[in-house]
This record gives C-alpha cells, structure tokens and sequence, in this order.
C-alpha cells in the first residue's frame, strides 16, 4: 500500500507562500512523515558556494558535486518529523537560510541534472508510508499520480510580510519593497526553468491564502484529505 497515491499529500507554491508552516500541521494533522524539499535545493546551493562555484557560470561545476553530495532524508522514530543530513550531519538552518543562499538557489534549481537527481531522492520517501511533501514541483513532476495536490498563492506583498515577521525583522517600507523584488525574482526564475517549472498540477486544489490564516489553509487541506 505505500505506492498508493492516496499516501502523498503534495503542497506546491511560489516563494514564502507559507508551505513550510501549512505542510507541517498538515502532516500533525494526518500523522504523516512532513518532507520540505527547499532544504535539499539549499543545501546544494549552500555546499556549491561553499566551493566557491558561482552556480549561474558554471552549471557543470555545480553538477559535478552531485557525485559525492550525501545527502539524506532520516525518518524519526519518536514523531513524524524528517531530518535532513548532510556528510550525516543535521544541517545548519543559518547555513541554508541565508541571504545569499537565498539568492543563489534559483540558480542550482534551474539545473536539469540536479532536478534528477533530487527528484530521484524524493521518490524514495514514499517507503515512509504517508507523506506531505512540499515545494515547487511535487505535483508535478515527483508525485504526478497523488490524489491530493495543492497550490498556494497570494500576492507577493502578503508574502513579503509574512517572511519578514517569521524571521522576526520590522517590516519597513525598504526591507519590505527588497523582498518583494526578490521574491518576484526567484518565482520568475523558478516559473520560467525548463525542467520541472513552478506550476500548479492540472489536478491541483489552488488556494489563495492572501486574506486566510494558516489555520483556514490547514482545515481546507485536511477537509480535501478525508
Ligand atoms: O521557503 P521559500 O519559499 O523561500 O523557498 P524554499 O521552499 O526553501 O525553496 C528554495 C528554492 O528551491 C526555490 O526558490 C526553488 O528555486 C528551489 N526549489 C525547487 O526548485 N523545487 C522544489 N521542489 C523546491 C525548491
């Protein structure tokens, strides 16, 4: 029963659409396995900077990391979380998270042979049983045959907002105008790729989140999930 298709539940969505927050009580919600795969898009793009490689310049230096890139998914035993490591090390949130991670990880994402590689990874996790995976193309591309797909939107300004409280900085009108900008940045970037678009599943439940709290996205989700 683990290939079923009503084992994944799949949340797509631009950047700082608030995925992260919702895929988490989702999977609270239906006690299942909550798999982010931004992480894995950062963690390369942390390692890639990391070796000095600028990931625009040199895709194929980039690609060449992917050989030796030990990178795992860990189900725990006590909860339902997942922990991502990395040379079995917990990753650094601080390392993926930053501004210049942020900037870059468009960049490594837009690369065919790391999109193979991840998506290939993130197949995997269908032997933990029930999932809520999130991220660009999970719909789409990772989990096409799911029975319950998602995308969340809302305006760009909304979502700047967000981040900046979940990172706990003052929302001024400067750091608030930059992170539109850059937010707009990376969803024109991660919608224009070749390989594994942002976009939503022809078959996905769009909801805009942009006058909703995270608890009315959660119980429209688990409703759908019956
Ligand atoms: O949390 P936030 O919305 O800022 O982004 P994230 O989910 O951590 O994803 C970071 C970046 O990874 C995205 O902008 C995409 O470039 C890439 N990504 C992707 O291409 N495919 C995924 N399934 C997940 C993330």
């Amino acid at each position: 029963m683990k290939n079923s298709p009503n084992n994944q539940i799949t949340i797509d969505g631009p950047a700082a659409s608030g995925k992260s927050s919702i895929a988490k009580r989702v999977a609270e919600e239906k006690n299942a396995y909550c798999i982010n795969t931004g992480e894995m898009y950062r963690a390369l793009t942390w390692a890639t900077l990391k070796n000095n490689i600028d990931p625009k310049c040199d895709p194929a230096g980039v690609a060449s990391l992917l050989g030796e890139f030990n990178l795992r998914i860990i189900a725990n035993s006590q909860d339902i979380t997942t922990t991502l490591l990395y040379n079995d090390n917990s990753i650094i949130p601080e390392d993926i998270l930053s501004s210049h991670v942020t900037s870059q990880v468009s960049y490594v994402a837009i690369i065919p042979q790391v999109r193979d590689w991840m998506v290939n990874k993130q197949r995997e996790t269908k032997e933990l049983g029930l999932i809520v995976m999130e991220g660009r193309d999970i719909g789409t591309v990772v989990f096409p045959d799911a029975n319950y797909k998602f995308f969340l939107t809302a305006r760009p300004e909304e979502r700047a907002l967000r981040r900046l409280k979940q990172t706990g900085e003052h929302p001024t009108e400067l750091k608030l105008a930059t992170l539109v900008e850059s937010i707009i940045k990376r969803d024109k970037i991660d919608s224009e790729r070749e390989v594994g678009p942002l976009k939503p599943a022809v078959d996905a439940h769009i909801i805009d989140s942009t006058t909703l709290t995270i608890c009315d996205v959660v119980n429209k989700i688990v409703s759908i999930c019956k």
